[in-house]
């Protein structure tokens, strides 16, 4: 009994911990990409997110900002190249640590 204890908490741990990765992926593609484009390199309508100085240089909590409450109106950094900006994105903290994570592993590509 014990051992099957053991057993199913490892699987837990290993489940939870390879999600994390393809989660960040998985919902850049679905909530991201359209704008950002394949691989964060940008679009007619969104900035790049590869080598892209704001996420080297901002703190966690910049970005986790810029992605929750979006960029609109007078926060727009680009509003001359684009004009629409971004929507405030519905991620709970977990996905937001996770993409903010993701986001950096595309920098120096
Ligand atoms: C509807 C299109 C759209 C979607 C969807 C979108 N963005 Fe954006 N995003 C933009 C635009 C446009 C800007 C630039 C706005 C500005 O500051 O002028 C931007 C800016 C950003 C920035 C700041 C870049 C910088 O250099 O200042 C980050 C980070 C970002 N987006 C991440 C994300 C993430 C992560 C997602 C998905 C969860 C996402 N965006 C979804 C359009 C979008």
């Amino acid at each position: 009994m014990k051992r099957i204890m053991a057993g199913a908490v490892l699987m837990a741990v290993f489940f939870s911990t390879s999600a994390f990765a393809q989660d960040a992926e998985a919902l850049y593609k679905s909530r991201c990409q359209p704008c950002h484009g394949p691989g964060g390199k940008g679009t007619g309508i969104a900035p790049a997110l590869v080598n892209n100085l704001y996420i080297q240089s901002a703190t966690d909590q910049d970005i986790a900002d810029s992605i929750l409450k979006g960029r609109q109106g007078a926060d727009r950094k680009f509003a001359a190249k684009y004009p629409a900006g971004m929507p405030p994105q519905k991620l709970s903290d977990a996905e937001a640590q996770s993409m903010i994570t993701y986001l950096k592993s595309l920098q120096g590509k």
